[in-house]
Parts: structure tokens; sequence; C-alpha cells
């Protein structure tokens, strides 16, 4: 399986990622691509020796003319999955239904809870005793793919937004890799989602 990563920021679940498939031998990381060109995850992946590209949405008259920018990319790379890791551009319907099946996500939190963004926020505003990540496969419907795995995190007292996001993104760099290699063995986690405990 050849594996294209999409990014916006950091890029720190790209590293997860792309270690864990080079450490596995499972899959191939074969593009990281960003949306935004000073996005810091654009070095981390040349160091680690991945082909990166800019794909600068601002240059792009409308969204589906960058989403069919994005595509013939993808298609040049030889790409058979693609995993949005902190990506942060909706992708358009057309774009979907042309990928159907082949597109992950990981968002910050036990979606269906708090689809969107500030997750750790209104996590912490809802008083819940846990939060917690989610991998899914990305339809149309923004946040609301079925879901591949989930982990969950204890909030602690005292808990901030950051301490919080923290600790969820521990258990982000677990459970991305995990749902991948699953994905690139054939399993049907729609049918059974990997669950992840965290410790506090
Ligand atoms: C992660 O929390 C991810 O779930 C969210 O944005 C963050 C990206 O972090 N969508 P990174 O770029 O992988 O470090």
């Amino acid at each position: 399986m050849r594996v294209a990563i999409l990014i916006s920021g950091g890029g720190s679940n790209m590293v997860a990622l792309i270690q864990a498939m080079r450490a596995g031998g499972w899959a191939e990381p074969c593009l990281v691509l960003s949306n935004n060109p000073t996005a810091a995850g654009l070095e981390k992946a040349q160091a680690l020796g991945v082909p990166a590209q800019v794909l600068d949405h601002r240059e792009f008259p409308t969204r589906e003319a960058f989403d069919t920018a994005l595509s013939e990319t993808l298609r040049e790379a030889g790409a058979d999955l693609i995993c949005c890791a902190g990506f942060m551009r909706v992708l358009g319907p057309t774009f979907v239904a042309a990928h159907s099946g082949r597109i992950l996500n990981i968002h910050p939190s036990l979606l269906p809870l708090f689809p969107g963004l500030d997750t750790h926020k209104r996590a912490l505003e809802a008083g819940v005793a846990i939060h917690g990540c989610t991998v899914h496969e990305v339809t149309p419907e923004l946040d609301g793919g079925p879901i591949l795995g989930q982990a969950a995190v204890p909030v602690l007292g005292g808990d901030t937004a950051e301490s919080l996001a923290q600790r969820v993104l521990r258990q982000e760099h677990r459970l991305y890799p995990a749902v991948l290699q699953a994905i690139c063995a054939g399993t049907p986690l729609k049918d059974a989602p990997i669950a992840l405990l965290a410790d506090a």
C-alpha cells in the first residue's frame, strides 16, 4: 500500500505514521502534502526522506479547483490510501466520492461528540470524565464518517485545554498507526473498531 499524508501544521501524527510504516514495513509513505506552505511538518517529512509538496489552497479560485489539483497530485504519487493528519481543509463531495473508502482522518475527540474545532475546550466545558480521539473514514459529512478506532483519555482535575490536548495527542500517535496497519492488512474495522484505553 502506498500512503499519502495530508497535513497543515506540525505533523506529529504524520511522523508517527511514517515511523510505524517504516518500522513494520507494511506500507510505504509515498507523499506528504500540505496546503500550508509554512507547515512545520514539511521539513520533518523531508528529514525522514519522504517526498513533500505544497499545494497552497489560496492559489486556487474554488474549492473544486484545489480538490482537482489535489487528486491529480495524489494520482501522480500513486497513492492507494490518503491519511488526513491535522489537515485543516474540508474536502469537497466530488473529491470524497472519487476516493471513496480510501480517505482516513484523525479527530481529537470521541466522535460523535465534539465534531469541528476547539474540541478540548468544549470537552472541558461539557464536564466529561473521558475524552479522546477518533480515526474515521472521510465522507462528505464533516467528522461524520464510519468510526475505525478510538482511544479514550481521562480528564484530570486541573486540566486545561492545552494539557488535555497533549494527553490526547500522545494517544493519537498510538491510534492512527494501529488503524492504518489494520486497514492495510484488510481488517474490516467498520464492524469492529479498534478501542484503546490510555493510562492517566
Ligand atoms: C491533532 O490533534 C489532530 O487530531 C487535529 O490536529 C492536530 C494535528 O496535530 N486534527 P499534528 O499536526 O499531527 O501534530
